[in-house]
């Protein structure tokens, strides 16, 4: 497989413009700033995937609302239901996303296209509740896709993540899945990765001998707190990205800021206007492992 970068964000929950989310947070405006960093990125990810939780109520105007911000990615965009989400709705709201079924069926699809992972949409959402359910028809639809799709490096979407994650208010109100599920995925072991959301916080776990990559909201987070005993909060952190990388076989995860603006300094003996000369000569394995100096790239 050739390389493919793609950005993985989640839990928008846009509200109908102008309103704030919860009369407190401009989701749309979040939202807005988290794209645009994406299509300023270098490289730029070939792929985006948005793991649930478009809206924050699912009306008509917040689904409106969404469109008209998606509208300015420049990067192809796969995304999938969530618990706040209508099936309907949303797939009514976003005709371009053609892997959702239009009546408000449950969103389980595969994506296969030329030189990226395979992409498995699963949807375990429980309408008119918080947590996640795999049923029967479910693990039955699962079993067959991973069964007849070609054994190549796979990733699958779900809003929810198969696992507890440390986040006590969000592990109290999902009740353990079918083990099934689990077992599953033990016999595929080309689905390298699982990608979700739902928790508002980025976590990393392991489900079935896959890794599980969880993105944080581009809205809002859910306050850090390991306690049970501390009250759930909203915390206005900056969002972040996650950037999979997948290349060969195999997919390499990374966190990315939003912001590029930080405050910095330069490394001690780099001269910054060498230093792609230096990189492409180090990438050319004239010198691997050797620690390049301004006079080496000056030779
Ligand atoms: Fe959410």
């Amino acid at each position: 497989m050739a390389s493919k970068l793609i950005a993985h964000i989640s839990d928008p929950h846009i509200v109908e413009h102008p309103k704030l989310c919860y009369d407190k947070v401009d989701t749309r405006a979040n939202l807005a700033c988290v794209l645009a960093r994406i299509n300023s990125m270098q490289p730029k990810p070939d792929l985006v995937v948005l793991t649930g939780d478009l809206v924050d109520e699912p009306t008509a105007a917040a689904y409106e609302t969404l469109r008209e911000t998606l509208a300015c990615l420049s990067v192809p965009l796969i995304l999938l239901p969530g618990n706040h989400d209508d099936r309907e709705l949303l797939a009514e709201s976003l005709p371009d996303q053609v892997h959702l079924p239009r009546g408000g069926e449950k969103a389980h699809f595969i994506i296969d296209r030329p030189d990226t992972p395979l992409i498995v949409g699963f949807d375990i959402v429980v309408p008119g509740s918080e947590h996640a359910h795999v049923g029967e028809e479910d693990l039955a639809w699962l079993a067959r896709a991973l069964r007849r799709l070609p054994p190549r490096p796979t990733m699958l979407m779900i809003h929810h993540p198969p696992v507890h994650t440390g986040l006590a208010f969000m592990d109290a109100m999902q009740p353990a899945l079918d083990p099934r599920f689990e077992s599953l995925i033990a016999r595929h072991r080309e689905v390298k990765l699982i990608v979700c959301g739902h928790v508002h916080r980025a976590v990393d776990a392991m489900f079935g001998g896959a890794r599980v990559a969880v993105a944080g909201s581009t809205g809002f987070q859910f306050e850090f707190a390991l306690d049970p005993d501390k009250p759930p909060r909203f915390s206005l952190e900056t969002p972040s990205i996650r950037l999979h990388h997948w290349s060969g076989d195999g997919v390499t995860s990374l966190v990315a800021p939003l912001a590029d603006n930080w405050p910095s300094f330069g490394f001690p003996g780099v001269d910054e206007a060498t230093w792609p000369e230096m990189m492409r000569r180090m990438r050319g394995g004239a010198s691997r492992g050797e620690v390049y100096t301004p006079e080496v790239a000056a030779d």
